[in-house]
C-alpha cells in the first residue's frame, strides 16, 4: 500500500512549492489537483459544458501551459462549486492517491474529501495580504501588467468561492497541521512541512 500526502489551503500559500518539495525529498509522485479543474475551466472559457468537458478530462490535459492564467484560475474557481464536475474528477485523484510509491496531492479538499485516510495532512495557509503580494510579485516578474489591489479582490473572491461552497468546501481536516507561511521563507515552510510528515511516518 502506497503513502498518501493530503496538501490543501488557498491560492498562493505556498501550496505548489511545497508539495513540489516534500514529493521529491521523500521520492513520490506529485498531483496538483487544481490543474483538474483548471483544465475544465478552460475548456468552459473555449465553450464547452462543464460537466461534459469534466467527464472527457484526460491525463495530457493538465499539460496545456496555457492552465496559469487568472482567468483560467476564476474560471476553475467557478466550476469546482458544480457537484457533478467534482464527482467526474474523483475517481482519478483517488486511484493517484493509492499509487504503490507514495502520492502528494494538493489541492482544497484532499484531506476532507478525496484522501481522509490520508497518512499525513497539511493545510498550508498565509494571509490574503501576503498571498496577494506573492501573486503580483510573480506577475510582475513575467512582465505582465498587475495593480496589487485588483490581485488582492481575486485572491478573495476566490478564496470566499472556495471555502463557501456547499460541495467539498476548503477547509482544514480537522487531523491536518496548519502551517502559516505568511511570516516564513520557502526553506522554512518546506522543511516544516517534511518535519511533519517525518512525524506522521513514525
Ligand atoms: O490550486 P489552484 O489555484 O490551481 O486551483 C484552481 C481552482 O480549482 C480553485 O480556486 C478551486 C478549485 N479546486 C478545487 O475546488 N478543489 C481542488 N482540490 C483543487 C482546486
Amino acid at each position: 500500500m502506497g503513502f498518501a500526502i493530503a496538501i490543501d489551503g488557498p491560492a498562493a500559500a505556498g501550496k505548489g512549492t511545497i508539495s513540489k518539495a516534500v514529493a521529491a525529498h521523500f521520492g513520490f509522485a506529485h498531483l496538483d489537483t487544481g490543474l483538474l479543474y483548471r483544465a475544465v475551466g478552460a475548456r468552459v472559457l473555449a465553450g464547452v459544458d462543464p460537466i461534459a468537458a469534466a467527464r472527457a478530462l484526460v491525463a495530457e490535459d493538465l499539460e496545456d501551459a496555457g492552465l496559469r492564467t487568472a482567468d483560467v484560475a476564476q474560471a476553475a474557481s467557478r466550476v469546482a462549486v458544480i457537484g457533478a464536475v467534482r464527482a467526474a474528477l474523483v475517481d482519478f485523484q483517488r486511484a493517484f492517491a493509492r499509487r504503490a510509491g507514495g502520492a502528494v496531492l494538493d489541492g482544497r479538499d484532499i484531506g476532507t474529501v478525496i484522501c481522509p485516510e490520508a497518512e499525513a495532512k497539511l493545510f498550508v495557509t498565509a494571509s490574503a495580504e501576503v498571498r496577494a503580494a506573492r501573486r503580483h510579485a510573480e506577475l510582475v516578474a513575467r512582465g505582465a501588467e498587475a495593480v496589487f489591489e485588483t490581485v488582492l479582490a481575486e485572491v478573495k473572491e476566490r478564496d470566499a468561492r472556495d471555502a463557501g461552497r456547499a460541495e467539498a468546501p476548503m477547509v482544514a481536516a480537522l487531523d491536518a497541521v496548519v502551517i502559516d507561511t505568511s511570516d516564513m521563507s520557502i526553506d522554512a515552510a518546506v522543511s516544516a512541512a517534511i518535519a511533519a510528515v517525518e512525524a506522521a511516518r513514525t
